[in-house]
């Protein structure tokens, strides 16, 4: 499989597809879903402190026997806890890694944007992170944090599917160089049923959940859908034989219900 990647700079590339691993049990049924991935062609795995499972996605890729430079893992500081240099060591730890490729802040923690962003900087510095980034900024704080970054964020990761296509968002990243990355990409599975995208997918001959992922894929956002069944994490990787149509896309556009807003909210 053949999968498209965005240039983070510096030589880091982000595989356009990952697999999202947030709700995937510790234990056996994370191993084994990162476990099928990899076999699928995925290179790209998310993951989060505040999901509880970095140590079985950290075991699974060692256990699959890929050089750990073919394949780009993201994690992300949960605010709450310890500052951001201490919980890295401990999420480094717990992957028995000596780098993530991609750190995220989890969340935005009002007030404390421009420090705990210094101490991300530094995090990149050391090499703990090959590329650092945010997660669930809407324009305002991206552009607040941008303008007073030395290291500007690479990745803004925010909940992104045609049901919340947030055009003015997704615009700012493209215009100061912001991959946006987008988490539940299938409305969490819950939107599969919907009209337009059975329509469409009937009649192009896919699966409703192809449709969702190509349409992320068109406007150029990284999708990170997370299954834990091994027939779905390998159907959604055929997202890179077909193109949808620009009336497709259009009709998906449509389905918007964040009024194309640059808030990251639901
Ligand atoms: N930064 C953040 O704040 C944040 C927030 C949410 C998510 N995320 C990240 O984004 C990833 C994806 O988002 P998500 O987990 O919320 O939701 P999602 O990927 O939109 O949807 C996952 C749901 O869809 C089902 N599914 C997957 N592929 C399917 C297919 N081909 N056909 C039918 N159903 C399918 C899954 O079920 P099964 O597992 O049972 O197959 C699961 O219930 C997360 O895992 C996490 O890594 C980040």
């Amino acid at each position: 499989m053949e999968v498209p990647a965005r240039d983070l700079g510096e030589g880091v590339l982000m595989p356009m597809l990952g697999l999202g691993v947030w709700q995937a049990a510790a234990g056996t049924e994370t191993r084994q879903a990162v476990e099928w991935a990899l076999e699928a062609g995925y290179r790209h795995i998310d993951t989060a402190t505040y999901y509880r499972n970095e140590a079985d996605v950290g075991a699974a890729i060692a256990a699959s026997g890929i050089p750990r430079e073919e394949i780009f893992v993201t994690t992300k500081w949960m605010p709450a806890l310890r500052s951001a240099p201490s919980e890295i060591r401990r999420s480094l730890e717990r992957l028995d890694m000596a780098y993530v490729d991609l750190y995220l802040i989890h969340w935005p923690l009002p007030g404390r944007i421009r420090n705990s962003w210094s101490a991300f900087e530094g995090i990149r510095e050391q090499g703990l992170a090959r590329a650092i980034g945010v997660s669930n900024y809407g324009s305002d704080r991206l552009k607040k944090l941008l303008d007073s970054a030395t290291v500007p964020p690479a990745v803004n990761q925010v909940l992104f599917s045609p049901f919340h296509y947030r055009k003015a968002l997704l615009e700012l990243c493209d215009r100061r160089g912001v991959v946006l990355e987008a988490y539940s990409p299938l409305e969490r599975g819950k939107a599969l049923g919907d009209a337009t995208i059975v329509e469409i997918a009937g009649r192009i001959e896919r699966e409703p959940a192809q449709v969702m992922l190509r349409w992320g894929i068109q406007h150029d956002a990284v999708v990170i859908p997370k299954s834990t069944h091994r027939e779905r994490i390998v159907s959604n990787t055929r997202i890179f034989d077909f193109e949808l149509s620009s009336d497709d896309m259009r009709a998906l556009d449509a389905l918007d219900r964040t009024g194309g807003t640059g808030s990251a909210r639901r």
